[in-house]
């Protein structure tokens, strides 16, 4: 007999009673879903453990029956563990796979295990728990790089950068205060993953089929048994729904896009044109032909992989879109949508993590950009208003002579420029004002809350740290 044979005659038994012939080749190939569910064996087994406690604390099965399927699952977990596990197309997914080899191991017992329950509310909840366990690390996976963040922002709290509105030069900013925002963008993404954890908490085992079971089933304990913060009013619900999913992948879309603009940062920031920022070597490639070339090929990789988790985050809400109560088989088709959002992200968040921690940022360059394009044109204006009480419309309009004249007569900054020059456009413009316009006087004059200036990116880092001890 071989193999092929021998998987089918399993088949056979897990649900073939009413079928006379195999199931065509080309069917198994579309309905088994093995290559990629195997990635939550373990929580198949967690939720297995804990009905058949559930089953034998209730009378459902033997004491006995119990013991033997628990001892099963044991060994089965360190079968997959150890890489001796194998995995059957012919048993369609993990958990045929699972009470197969249970089943080969221990008999009989092994057979009673699927007492009041289905596939349906077992890969509901398998899912669930795995989508559980997967925000859950995000989370903290997030945390060490929003400390990574503050830490870097903490040795560059006053290096002087250009900020940028339309990439254009805008106004003089602090490093720190840049590194500051993305802390506070991945704390939000924090918030909302830590939301979808919690509107993950309904265990869905014990809903069966669709319909629920006559067994006398305790469904609270399982529940507790598995970190779930009790079990779903209603089981058609609990097997037909997959928002857990979607909100998952929703939360993680807007969380990479997050890490999508950092990563895009560090494209433009390690450029030559920018030289702001030198990937450390661990963190560049090098091109084939162009010997010169250190490219930043993780960051825009991260970019690439923000695409595809948005694109799986849709790809979920199409599968779901139109389908009536309660189980089809499109739903098979959510688990690699979601596992590779996940594994991307994983991946991406890491990639994040290393460059970021080893980064190198260039001062003076930094220093020689935040003083170009006119930066301070601003803080001109505003001591216009400050001191003259003139309406800022009216001093934004002078300002612009100004800056108008300055470009005219070659001089690449306002605080380059003589208080003569200002004064050909107003006379009101003293000594005072051009005080303020260099980029050291501007963003130390930000100190609004939330502003840019150096002691407010301390603080704001202190803040930080104290709440997140
Ligand atoms: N492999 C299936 C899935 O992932 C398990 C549930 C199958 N249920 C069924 N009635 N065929 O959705």
């Amino acid at each position: 007999m071989d193999n092929k044979d021998k998987g089918s005659e399993t088949q056979q038994k897990m649900w073939g009673g009413r079928f006379e012939a195999l199931p065509s080749e080309a069917l198994q190939a579309i309905n088994a879903s093995i290559s990629v569910d195997q990635k939550m064996w373990r929580e198949d087994i967690d939720c297995s453990v804990a009905h058949a406690n559930m089953l034998a604390a209730q009378g459902i099965i033997s004491e006995t029956d119990k013991v033997a399927i628990i001892g099963g699952l044991e060994k089965i977990t360190s079968q997959i563990e150890n890489g001796e596990f194998e995995f059957s197309i012919e048993l369609e997914d993990i958990h045929l796979n699972i009470e197969a080899r249970l089943t080969e191991m221990i008999g009989e017992a092994g057979k009673r295990l699927h007492t009041g329950r289905s596939r349906n509310d077992q890969v509901a909840n398998d899912f669930k728990l795995w989508t559980r366990r997967a925000l859950q690390s995000t989370i903290t996976q997030i945390e060490s790089l929003q400390n990574i963040l503050v830490n870097r922002s903490e040795q560059h709290f006053d290096w002087i950068m250009p900020g940028f509105t339309h990439l254009q030069t805008a106004q003089p900013v602090t490093l720190g205060h840049h590194l500051l925002a993305y802390v506070e963008m991945l704390e939000r993404d924090n918030f909302r993953l830590n939301n979808a954890f919690h509107n993950a908490g309904e265990c869905v085992l014990g809903s069966a089929a669709l319909a629920g079971t006559p067994f006398p089933i305790d469904r609270e304990t399982v529940a507790q048994e598995l970190g779930f913060d009790c079990p779903n009013a209603n089981s058609m619900d609990g097997v037909a729904s997959r928002d857990f999913a979607l909100e998952a992948l929703g939360a993680l879309s807007i969380a990479i896009v997050n890490l999508s603009r950092l990563a895009d940062e560090i494209v433009l920031w390690s450029s030559p044109q920018f030289g702001f920022a030198r990937l450390s070597d661990d963190w560049s490639t090098g091109s084939s032909i162009m010997p010169q070339k250190r490219n930043p090929d993780a960051a825009e990789l991260i970019r690439a992989k923000a695409a595809k988790i948005c694109a799986n985050s849709n790809a979920l809400l199409m599968i779901l879109k139109g389908l009536p109560l309660t189980y089809s088989k499109d739903l098979q088709e959510d688990k690699v949508l979601v596992f590779g959002a996940f594994e991307d992200f994983w991946l991406s968040i890491t990639a994040m993590r290393g460059m970021m921690e080893t980064i190198t940022f260039n001062r003076e360059n930094m220093l020689k950009a935040a003083k170009l394009g006119y930066s301070t044109a601003t803080d001109l204006a505003d001591w216009l208003v400050r001191e003259l009480g003139l309406p800022f419309r009216e001093a934004h309009h002078i300002v612009g002579a100004v800056v108008k004249h300055a470009e005219q007569n070659n001089y690449p900054e306002l605080a380059l420029m003589p208080l003569s020059e200002f004064q050909k456009i107003d006379a009101r413009i003293s000594e005072a004002a051009l005080s303020l316009l260099n980029v050291e006087a501007s963003v130390s004059s930000r100190t609004s809350l939330g502003g840019t200036a150096p002691n407010n990116v301390k603080m704001q880092i202190e803040k930080w740290k104290d709440e997140h001890e």
